[in-house]
């Protein structure tokens, strides 16, 4: 149990912390971040999440259908949470980075019986990380261009390898 709590809760907020920076010196929101704290950390997570995007497999309890398709009692079923966040009826031009979203229901951290354990604690940690220099180094930005950061896949988690700045 220990070693899951540990090994889920590293990578994935390590992750998330470095992606949300890079994303929000790309958009030119860090410095601002601080305003809209709670919904810019919600947005952040919808557009980059710090996971790869891999499907969680879930096996159906009972026949149900879903969008037209028949899935029976034991099916596998793979699912696709961030395809929930580019979902437009819910997110209207949902590539777009608006931490202005009067909502953001999140699937980020799953939902139901294996919902994140960590999830108030991820929320705070990337808090944490973009409030402070949007505070302490307003002139944040990154030290080369951002094409060239290199990306590391982990299991279901992906995130920069390094993410060099000056101010
Ligand atoms: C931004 C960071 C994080 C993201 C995006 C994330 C995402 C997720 C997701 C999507 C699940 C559900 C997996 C499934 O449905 O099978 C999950 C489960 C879990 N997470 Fe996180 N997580 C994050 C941070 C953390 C942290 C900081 C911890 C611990 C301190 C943690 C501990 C766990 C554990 C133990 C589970 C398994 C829960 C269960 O199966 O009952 N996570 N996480």
């Amino acid at each position: 149990m220990t070693a899951t709590i540990v090994s889920a809760g590293y990578l994935s907020a390590r992750n998330a912390i470095s992606a949300a920076v890079l994303r929000l010196l790309r958009e030119g929101r860090l410095a601002t971040a601080s305003e809209r704290l709670g919904a810019t950390v919600e947005e952040v997570l919808r557009l980059q999440s710090g996971q790869t995007g891999e499907p969680f497999p879930r096996f159906a309890q009972t026949d149900v259908e879903l969008a037209g398709t028949r899935i029976r009692a034991g099916d596998l079923v793979l699912v696709r949470l961030e395809a929930a966040h580019l979902d437009p009826r819910h997110f209207p031009d949902p590539d777009a980075f608006v931490p202005e979203r009067t909502s953001s229901p999140s699937l980020v951290f799953g939902h139901g019986a294996h919902y994140c354990l960590g999830a108030p604690l991820a929320r705070l940690e990337v808090a944490a990380v973009i409030g402070a220099p949007a505070r302490q180094l307003p002139g944040l930005c990154l030290a080369g261009p951002a094409e060239s950061v290199e990306w590391v896949r982990d299991g279901v988690d992906a995130g920069p390898k390094a993410l060099h700045v000056t101010w």
